[in-house]
């Protein structure tokens, strides 16, 4: 059976986009295409909205989310319950986010020059997996702090 995955982006990150759904498909995803393909202006948020609603429907691996940086996609993505975003440097972060910090979402810049290639950085993430134990209790201190108000 094909494993599923969701990716939306807005008008900042249209290439990489494409490439990371043509490198999933490559490897055997299927992918759920949200965002924009052209360089149509759009809200990073409303983005962020929409493949977190998709992903929170269940049946899907991981979500991927790109904008100019990835910072404002996965800001907005982990202001919703559920979400737990990565924006990894470099493909050691990439497998960090995934063996310690288990997200369900990871967040890519389509105007960043990384170290590596974006599709490296992916399969990391992908070929990881999650090592639990104490890393588990920190994740589910991490989702305690949802709807947290300090005020
Ligand atoms: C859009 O111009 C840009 O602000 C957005 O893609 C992203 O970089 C925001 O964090």
């Amino acid at each position: 059976m094909k494993k599923n995955v969701v990716i939306a982006n807005d008008h900042g990150a249209v290439d990489l986009k494409q490439l990371l759904v043509r490198h999933l498909q490559n490897r055997g995803y299927e992918v759920l295409n949200l965002g924009v393909d052209d360089e149509q202006s759009v809200d990073y948020p409303d983005m962020a909205e929409q493949g977190c609603r998709e992903m929170l429907k269940g049946g899907y691996e991981f979500l991927v989310l790109c904008c100019g940086t990835g910072i404002g996609i996965s800001i907005s993505a982990n202001k919703i319950e559920g979400i737990r975003c990565a924006l990894p440097q470099n493909s050691f972060a990439a497998r960090m986010a995934k063996e310690h910090n288990n997200v369900n979402a990871i967040a890519f810049g389509g105007r960043i020059e990384y170290p590596e290639p974006v599709t490296d950085m992916i399969d990391a993430f992908i070929d990881s997996e999650f090592q639990g134990g104490r890393h588990g209790t920190r994740v589910d201190k991490i989702m305690k702090l949802q709807n947290c108000s300090l005020a």
